[in-house]
């Protein structure tokens, strides 16, 4: 067995509130768990959406019922809540916040620079920023950074151009990070049989799957890339099927066996997945070390993927039938069995907010 620390995803969707169906805070983090996740901060674009202390109150009420595993969640950036620095109080309860800045699930986007720049200002300097954005509004954002002198975390980055841009950044000083899913290093836009199978809805992801050279740039530019982060974005597989189906793939369940058999191929070192999924998302977020908290692998165990034994409520992935090496076998979490051979052993409400 390979003892591994609790790993921290700083990118999933959960949900509720609003849209259970798909997902909720006990199942998402209960698939949390079942991937060797100890920690997930969940992002805004709920319905309602979370971008002020009474939407805020709202998540952080049902993950307080139903978490399984340790949580925070982010205020979204709008128009009109821009004034953070007179109520300095409530970023502090929160992840970070953050800025959707192109289109993607949800109700949250902002098209005016001059509202990110209200935002770039006003949000607490020692407080995350995470921004989804695409390419060019990616290089606008870095500028923000560089002017207003403070870290911003890009979500997702899929792009050869994009790491690209950030490495050169990076080299300037300016305080950027970034992260990347698995999908978007194990899958390029050619690769979902699914797709080709008639269900264009199971390939419809944002940011979308890249090409192959970018998909390489990536695997070349690692040393760039702060951390890997889910995306878990799950939508149920009749709405993937259906008409405009919704962005987004589930990954809390896969990122791990996907990430330890590139490990097990020599294309990772367990240090670079643990640099990513432990130590350099704790530094960005600020995130508190959970003590007795560890994750048993079998390494050697190899299997094939499939949605039917997941705990994600969304009942697919665009991993279905791949082979991987490297399944979590227990998961202890503050001391407690949390986990053990696809069972969830604590109790529902068991997971705490890392900000309170
Ligand atoms: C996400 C979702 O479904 O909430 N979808 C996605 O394709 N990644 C939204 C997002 O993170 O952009
Ligand atoms: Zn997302």
């Amino acid at each position: 067995m390979l003892k591994l620390p609790g790993l921290i995803d700083p990118h999933v969707h959960m949900r509720e509130p609003g849209a259970a169906h798909k997902e909720d805070w006990n199942t998402g983090t209960s698939a949390a768990l079942a991937g060797g996740v100890t920690l997930v901060l969940a992002m805004p674009n709920t319905r309602p959406p979370i971008f002020d202390p009474t939407t805020l109150d709202l998540a952080l009420a049902v993950a307080k019922q139903k978490a399984c595993c340790d949580y925070a969640q982010f205020l979204g950036a709008g128009a009109d809540n821009t004034a953070w620095n007179a109520h300095p109080e409530i970023p502090a309860r929160a992840a970070g916040l953050k800025m959707y800045l192109d289109q993607t699930f949800g109700e949250l986007r902002l098209d005016s620079m001059t509202i990110w720049q209200k935002h770039f200002k006003t949000w607490p300097k020692h407080l995350p920023i995470v921004t989804h954005s695409e390419s060019r509004s990616m290089a606008a954002v870095i500028l923000m950074a560089a002017i207003y002198d403070r870290p911003v975390h890009i979500a997702h980055i899929s792009l050869k151009e994009e790491v690209l841009v950030i490495k050169a950044a990076k080299e300037r000083g300016i305080k950027v990070t970034c992260e990347v899913c698995p999908h978007h290093l194990f899958l390029s836009k050619d690769d979902i049989p699914a797709i080709s199978q008639g269900h264009p809805g199971r390939g419809e992801v944002r940011p979308r799957l890249a090409t192959k050279e970018d998909v390489d740039a990536l695997w070349a530019n690692l040393d760039v890339i702060d951390c890997f982060a889910t995306d878990h974005a799950p939508h149920t597989l009749a709405e993937k099927d259906g008409d405009n189906p919704p962005p987004g793939f589930p990954g809390l369940e896969t990122a791990l066996p996907l990430l330890l058999t590139a490990v097990s191929e020599g294309r990772l070192t367990i240090n670079d997945v643990l640099s990513r999924m432990v130590t350099n998302p704790r530094r960005i977020f600020n995130l508190p070390e959970q003590p007795e908290t560890w994750v048993e692998v079998d390494e050697d165990a190899a299997y094939e993927i499939r949605a039917a034994d997941m705990h994600s409520r969304c009942g697919w992935t665009p991993f279905e039938g791949w082979q991987v090496k490297g399944r979590v076998r227990n998961v202890v979490l503050r001391g407690q069995k949390a986990y053990r051979d696809g069972k969830i052993l604590v109790e529902v409400g068991y997971g705490k907010n890392v900000r309170e």
